[in-house]
């Protein structure tokens, strides 16, 4: 297994419960939740709940799972993180969905299920743990049925938090700077998990390049936006996420004008094509 990959797998797994707690329930102002209502949206356009089957791709605690049972979709959710798993099937269990969504430890690259068995795959906040695209997204196209739809973001390189990124990795191995950013969540915005010492940097995406690659795989665009555009990458957005007047979810109207192109994230649907 490549060492992003590895890595990355080991990264989910030992951290699957902060991680959850960290970005997604004690900060409700999170990006993360801005790319979740954009695909939930995505989903209501194009597929039909009562005949459409969904697999989620690396789907972590199972958040998007509980969103789309709320309105009556069903299909699998799939992750290599055995812990992930359990969390996803505890809140599917409490929430009363387990007859709807089944989870699955599994890889995305080689998930061994039927081929042509979804009308829709999400691929959210997975394929920049992978070695490269290739392989994912032929699984992707296989999965599909003729003219599934499959939802997936990249992190955009050109993008203003994408940039600093490289910096705040290499910041955050100096103890004193992860110290104090740690101090500063603990005990000013009383959060309960500290920052996060990544062993790996997730690729990051030109965004126009993706999109010629998907192409070449059998895939036509339907749909892109650009989001995320937080001021300070993570840690150190936390700043913003929980000053009153939520200035980093304020900016996301950003994604409707010229400066889109330094949003952090694309999210993007893909028709297969069978042509
Ligand atoms: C950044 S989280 C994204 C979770 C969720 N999809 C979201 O958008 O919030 C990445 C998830 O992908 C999972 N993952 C990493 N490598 C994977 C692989 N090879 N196959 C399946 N899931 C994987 C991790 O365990 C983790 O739960």
């Amino acid at each position: 297994m490549d060492d992003i990959k590895r890595l990355s797998f080991q990264y989910f797994d030992d951290h699957a419960n902060e991680y959850t707690e960290d970005y997604y329930l004690s900060q409700q102002t999170h990006p993360k939740w801005v790319r979740q209502k954009s695909i939930k949206k995505l989903i209501l356009k194009h597929i039909n709940p009562s005949s459409g089957s969904i697999l989620n791709l690396g789907c972590g605690p199972g958040l998007l799972e509980e969103e789309l049972a709320d309105s009556a979709y069903q299909g699998i959710g799939l992750d290599s993180s055995p812990e992930m798993i359990r969390l996803s099937n505890e809140r599917a269990s409490f929430k009363k969905y387990k007859d709807k969504w089944k989870f699955i430890v599994g890889d995305c690259e080689r998930t061994g299920l039927q081929s042509s068995s979804f009308d829709c795959l999400v691929a959210s906040g997975l394929i920049e743990y992978m070695p490269e695209d290739r392989t994912l997204l032929d699984e992707a196209y296989r999965l599909l049925k003729k003219d599934g739809i499959l939802i997936i973001n990249v992190t955009n390189i050109l993008g203003w938090s994408t940039c600093l990124n490289r910096l705040t990795y290499h910041l955050k191995r100096i103890g004193v700077i992860i110290s104090i950013a740690n101090f500063i969540k603990l005990n000013i915005f009383k959060e309960k998990v500290r920052a996060k010492d990544l062993k790996f940097i997730p690729r990051k995406h030109r965004v126009k390049k993706f999109l010629k690659d998907s192409k070449k795989h059998g895939f036509s665009h339907i749909y892109s936006e650009y989001q995320g555009f937080t001021i300070l990458p993570a840690p150190f957005d936390i700043i913003f996420n929980l000053l009153p007047g939520n200035l980093n979810s304020r900016l996301e109207f950003l994604k409707d004008t010229p400066l889109r192109y330094f949003g952090a994230s694309y999210l993007v649907a893909l028709r297969k094509r069978t042509d």
